[in-house]
């Protein structure tokens, strides 16, 4: 061990977005020494992505919301697949969460009356997403990293792990490198919190940062934990599709909270053609009720815009595959219109949406208090995740904990817009005070010389091979892959065909080589990535295969509907002892009877 650098900490927390940092907080107030590791700078997570607000049933909009309400619109947006411990949790305490960070200096948008104001979002019952105008998840970051640089954290900027070591059956650190140097970099920890995010960068057009490579869901599959749902990848509707170099960038559904409609070539609005069953009785039947709804009559019901992001994605692809699309393959979200109803709506839609104000402006030259915008679906977010006990957030290996993106269960086949930065907080509290119960109680586990040895020999290997493939080409074939075989509409033919190219895909980034030495070299970084992408990818490929129905985020064009004859299940996959990857259904949780009877009265 001599050879490496070594950090120790009670707890080591992976990942420095919402959830890692809140989890670090926690595990900090209790009391125990804490690392925390962050592939990018401080700072800079796709927490910031979640821009439109976050999701707690304070009520200060509409007095009739309440904990109970957001439990049950959780679940039915997550089509019952959610793990009702977590969605209970979640709804209970994410109120506190929200006092919490506005009293560690947070600056939500106000009601006239003082109160934090909250928005409309696609699935909501109620207006629930306190916000900072369209810079929640940034005004999240701040603050958290604001509050706790002064709790004695220690933070390792530009540091990539690439594995977990053990001891035995329960996690005893990680093995990284300094992205900047290159240095090895060895952490033992009584207890390992991942809170590394999702995988959007499995795909071509997405919302995610490179940072985005499924690092945690891979290190945690490799070590036994079990993952839960990953077929379940949200596509969010309204991603930027002009001009080609910014393709894929979010355009926050608080675009449509604020009034946005959504069009095609023709004008038609076309969200009111296809409104499912599950939200017949809450969505408004005409454009004025629709508006009424926006502008808090609380007889109203919600605009279809504000229908879940499945299902608005997939009426998008629609309108593009039947012709009807704008002229850079999306449709035109419009909130300009607004002027018709608001005298100050230009005003408006500057206060309330800056940032997309800007970013049309400077990326695409569109006004959009003047003109509308032109979107398409984006790669968001995935649901699914490692496998956690809902309260403690621990996986099935000991001492190995998740939470935020990188943990499934909470949000079942669809994510609500606006419960993920709430579920980052609630969570990341959660596993943080868990992980530091779990290293007081344990101690932290032996280090093992081979172990760390075959890890740092594995991390060296595309060095061996200067003349192998470029890890970039190898990537970009990945990506182009999965978002034509494993995108918003699949087949059985299709995912078959995607399994068989990740096999193959899988042998050329195993002759990936880099050239250059350990220092400032992306290319090696990108090599080490390789190896996760394609885990996470086949996870989904192979879960998407398995799951034969349509349901939530999981479209599939040969079996379009849900299938009501079965238990519903959730998907868990394991590594083999063969190193294989393995499938299994499980029957989803069963709902406490209590639980049962909220759904039920929520009709
Ligand atoms: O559209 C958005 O602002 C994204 C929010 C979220 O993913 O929760």
């Amino acid at each position: 061990m001599s050879n490496f650098t070594t950090h120790e900490f009670d707890v080591i927390v992976i990942g420095a977005g919402g959830a890692g940092l809140r989890a670090a907080i926690e595990a900090s107030a209790q009391g125990v020494s804490v690392g925390l590791i962050c592939k990018s700078l401080l700072g800079k997570a796709h927490t910031v992505m979640a821009e439109g607000g976050m999701a707690a049933a304070i009520g200060n909009v509409d007095d009739r919301d309440n904990w109970r309400v957001h439990f049950s619109d959780t679940m039915r947006g997550g089509q019952y697949l959610n793990n009702p411990r977590m969605a209970e949790l979640h709804a209970k305490e994410a109120p506190d969460r929200v006092r919490e960070l506005e009293a560690w200096g947070a600056l939500f948008d106000r009601t006239k009356d003082g109160k934090i104001l909250q928005r409309n979002f696609g699935g909501h019952r109620y207006p629930r997403l306190a916000h900072v105008g369209d810079r929640t998840g940034l005004e999240m970051i701040r603050t958290l990293q604001d509050y706790g640089i002064h709790q004695g954290i220690e933070v390792f900027m530009e540091h990539t792990v690439t594995r977990l070591l053990m001891d035995g059956d329960r996690v005893a650190g990680a093995f990284g490198y300094d992205r900047e140097l290159g240095r090895f970099r060895v952490f033992r920890a009584g207890a390992v919190v991942l809170a590394t995010g999702g995988i959007g960068r499995a795909f071509k057009i997405t919302s995610n940062s490179w940072e985005y490579t499924g690092d945690g869901h891979a290190l945690a599959y490799n070590v036994g934990a079990e993952l839960v749902d990953m077929e379940f990848v949200q596509f969010h509707p309204t991603g930027m599709v002009w001009p080609p170099s910014v393709k894929g960038i979010l355009v926050t559904e608080g675009v449509r909270g604020e009034g946005g409609r959504l069009v095609n070539k023709d004008g038609r609005r076309f969200m009111f053609d296809d409104i499912p069953d599950l939200y017949k009785n809450q969505t408004a039947t005409d454009p004025e009720e629709g508006w009424r709804y926006v502008t808090g009559d609380k007889n109203a019901n919600r605009p279809p815009e504000l229908l879940t992001r499945d299902h608005v994605a997939r009426c998008i692809v629609r309108e593009v595959r039947e012709g009807r699309g704008s002229p850079h393959g999306g449709v035109f979200l419009d909130i300009a219109w607004i002027k018709e109803k608001l005298p100050n709506a230009e005003e408006h839609i500057k206060k309330k949406l800056p940032s997309m104000y800007h970013q049309f402006k400077q990326l695409a030259n569109v006004d959009i208090t003047k003109e509308p915008m032109e979107v398409g679906p984006t790669t968001h977010y995935v649901m699914g995740g490692v496998r956690v006990d809902g309260d403690t957030q621990m996986s099935n290996v000991p001492g190995l904990f998740a939470a935020g993106e990188v943990a499934g269960g909470l949000h079942g086949a669809n994510r609500l817009g606006g419960n993920s930065l709430s579920d980052l907080v609630v969570f990341g509290k959660r596993a943080g005070e868990y992980a530091a119960a779990f290293a007081k109680d344990k101690g932290r586990g032996a280090l093992d010389e081979s172990q760390v040895n075959d890890a740092a020999t594995e991390a060296l290997s595309p060095f061996d091979r200067p003349s192998g493939e470029n890890p970039y080409t190898i990537q970009h074939d990945l990506q182009d892959m999965m978002q034509e075989r494993v995108g918003i509409v699949r087949t059985e033919a299709e995912m078959a065909a995607a399994v068989d190219a990740l096999g193959g895909l899988r042998q050329r980034a195993a002759g990936a080589g880099v050239v250059g030495n350990r220092e400032y070299n992306p290319g090696w970084h990108t090599a080490l990535d390789l190896a996760n992408l394609l885990t996470v990818s086949e996870a989904v490929a192979r879960c998407g295969l398995d799951r034969q129905e349509s349901r939530g985020a999981h479209f599939r064009e040969d079996f379009p509907a849900k299938d009501e004859g079965h238990a519903h299940h959730n998907t868990i996959v394991s590594r083999g002892d063969d190193g294989s990857m393995r499938v299994r259904r499980e029957a989803r949780n069963p709902l406490p009877e209590e639980l049962d009877a909220i759904i039920k009265e929520m009709g």
